[in-house]
């Protein structure tokens, strides 16, 4: 240990605590002295290393707290990365795995890309000459975004960090609000980042530019503000109910810690609900741990478009700053997020996690027709949520806690939809937004990692559907109906898809506690179950987002099997995440296990998504079955404002 503060002296309280300023700026230090530093570098991924179960649950306050990081290091000019383990107590690299670029995919979209995008291609003979083509005689007005590449079979791609380049024209004045609604449509540009040039420049001809103004606040678009609305207040005089301590929440029975980090934004732990004096555990840790967004649109300019959020852009790092009384209504309280930046210097996203508790109606309720006596309590939840901006689109990660032990996860897209030319006259794959300009149709696929821990660390998965029976001897009148239950007992076993029609779930049990009746507690998943990934099987998407091609995966739980598309999914070839992490088949059957629910959007653009979206949802719930031995709510007081809850006949 040199002349740098010592990580010993700045290591937080528990150890699954974020990283703080000063382990960032320590992480540095050491990677520096260990030859990974300089100019020539840039850090992704930055992650705290969670420690393994028994550390943890050893772990006593005040005792040294166990911490490791783990970080991708790039080294540019050679593009070479690196997987690094940092052990911060011991100040040293504990782990270090040399990647190969290409084969391990390429680290993520960096800051320095959304400028070398328009540098490079506004340097490019043909890309002037191709926007000299559709009207630019300068290049002052032209925007080019800088778009994860994928994987489409050019071999001299392979070991390059490369982008293609969409661009749009900055029609209006004042302002981007109105860029997308100009795609200069028919010309992309595949961009080596390593060598910084256009590598191949794709001109389909298609020269059109839609005109229409997308200015969502341009008040010619807007009209008059309308001034119908009265103010409308939420006001809690004694208070929220919940209380917070640094990263820890508790309300109503739940006990929650939260952590933060760049990649993955939320991460939620040791949630617990006390019953009656037992904290009873339900999950270890909950995430939303990747997030694609294919396009179906099959044009030469668009077949490639294909986004991960997470593992691509660090949607973590992305987090909004929210606002009081704009993003978040009530008695909010607020966390701070520390994330570093590709030069792993920290930067603090201010109030990016919101807590906030809601009324959401009607919790139970029965009127009794022999006495006329009439009861209801009323339902609340605790949100614990963040919101994020990747390009053109903003998502809300929202998870709710209610009274009655639900958690439930809902995702929020909203922002601008990707906008395209489009072609005149009868086109399938892009609904006509505003006179020639396309919304291309596209998913957004969420994989939400639960690592469950039903009343401990031995659980099982059982699917659940239901089954008509046939009339007959047993079945006189043909009323009767049942369900069918299957163990999934592995991980290839446990690799399921939705099926609504068969009331299909999923019930996570613990394989080692029964309440009172003898029957396993358990939780059940209960998906949306909408359209999973669409693409073609052979496409390379399905090979890459392989995880969205089922709603269910289970794994053994591995502290570093984390990305239900893998480590590295920026220009990875497939076969990463999910696909590889089961392809031992491991035992899911009474073992310490994970639940991975793929679930999402297939987003066919409507014109009321223009010139702004309003908010859409995708989402799950995970909901106790027979954990509790009656119904938990019983305790619930009727509401203290109003007199009317509980009304003699
Ligand atoms: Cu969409």
């Amino acid at each position: 240990m040199n002349q740098h503060q010592k990580p010993a002296d700045i290591i937080p309280s528990h150890p699954l605590d974020p990283i703080t300023t000063g382990e960032f700026t320590a992480l540095k230090a050491i990677l520096e002295e260990a030859g990974h530093g300089g100019e020539d570098v840039r850090y992704s991924y930055v992650m705290l290393r969670e420690p393994p179960r028994d550390v943890i649950a050893a772990f006593k306050p005040g005792a040294k707290v166990p911490r490791e990081i783990s970080v991708l290091v790039t080294h540019l000019a050679r593009n070479e990365p690196y997987a690094i383990v940092v052990d911060m107590a011991e100040g040293r690299i504990a782990e270090e795995r040399k990647l190969t670029a290409g084969k391990d995919g390429e680290a993520p979209i960096f800051d320095q890309d959304y400028v070398s995008a328009e540098e490079i291609c506004k340097a490019d003979e043909g890309y002037v000459a191709a926007m000299k083509k559709r009207g630019f005689d300068t290049m002052d007005d032209i925007r080019c975004a800088p778009l994860s590449a994928g994987v489409f079979g050019h071999e001299d791609e392979v070991g390059l960090r490369m982008i293609r380049v969409l661009s749009f024209w900055a029609k209006e004045p004042d302002g981007q609000h109105g860029l997308f609604s100009h795609p200069i449509d028919g010309v992309v540009a595949h961009v080596d980042l390593t060598n910084r040039r256009v590598l191949r420049l794709v001109d389909t001809g298609y020269t059109h530019i839609p005109q229409d103004s997308g200015d969502y606040l341009d008040p010619e678009i807007t009209g008059p503000m309308r001034t119908s609305m009265k103010p409308l207040q939420i006001l809690q005089p004694e208070g929220p109910s919940f209380d917070v301590q640094d990263t820890c929440i508790k309300w109503e029975n739940w006990s929650i810690r939260t952590g933060f980090n760049g990649r993955e934004g939320l991460t939620l732990h040791d949630i617990t609900f006390n019953d009656k004096g037992t904290e009873r555990r339900i999950l270890n840790r909950a995430s939303v741990c990747e997030m694609v967004v294919p396009y179906g649109e099959p044009s030469p300019t668009h077949d490639w478009q294909n986004y991960f959020d997470a593992g691509e852009y660090q949607f973590g790092r992305l987090a909004n700053s929210l606002v009081l009384g704009c993003d978040c209504l009530g008695e909010i309280r607020y966390l701070d997020a520390v994330v570093a930046d590709d030069f792993l210097n920290p930067f603090t996203i201010e109030n990016a996690v919101c807590i906030h508790e809601e009324d959401y109606g009607t919790l139970w309720k029965h009127t009794d027709v022999f006495t006329l006596k009439s009861d209801v309590r009323r339902q609340r939840r605790l949100v614990v949520s963040f919101f994020v901006t990747v390009g053109n689109y903003d998502y809300g990660f929202y998870w709710y806690f209610y009274l009655d032990g639900k958690i439930e996860l809902e995702c929020k897209a909203t922002g601008v939809v990707f906008m395209s030319g489009r072609p005149e006259g009868e086109y399938e794959f892009a609904t006509e937004l505003a006179p020639r300009l396309g919304g291309p149709i596209h998913q957004h696929m969420f994989s939400a990692r639960l690592d469950v821990a039903i009343d401990g660390f031995r659980n099982a998965v059982d699917e659940i559907e239901v089954k008509r029976l046939p009339m007959g001897p047993d079945n006189p009148v043909g009323n009767a109906f049942t369900r069918t239950i299957t163990r999934l007992g592995s991980e290839k076993e446990a690799q399921r898809v939705a099926a609504n029609d068969k009331g299909r779930i999923w019930r996570v049990s613990s394989t080692e506690k029964t309440n009172r009746l003898g029957d396993p507690t358990a939780f059940v998943l209960v998906p949306e179950g909408l359209p999973l990934l669409l693409a073609d099987d052979e496409s390379s998407i399905a090979k890459r987002a392989t995880f969205a091609t089922k709603s269910l995966w289970v794994t053994q739980y591995d502290r570093d099997e984390l990305w239900a598309a893998g480590y590295m999914p920026n220009q990875h070839p497939g076969g990463a995440g999910l696909p590889e992490y089961t392809a031992g088949d491991r035992k899911v059957d009474g073992e310490d296990i994970v639940v991975w629910h793929t679930f999402g959007l297939t987003h066919f653009p409507r014109t009321e998504d223009w010139p702004v979206m309003p908010v859409d949802y995708a989402g799950f719930t995970f909901r106790p079955e027979n954990f509790f031995d009656r119904n938990p709510t019983l305790d619930v007081p009727p509401d203290p404002n109003k007199a009317c809850c509980h009304k003699d006949g």
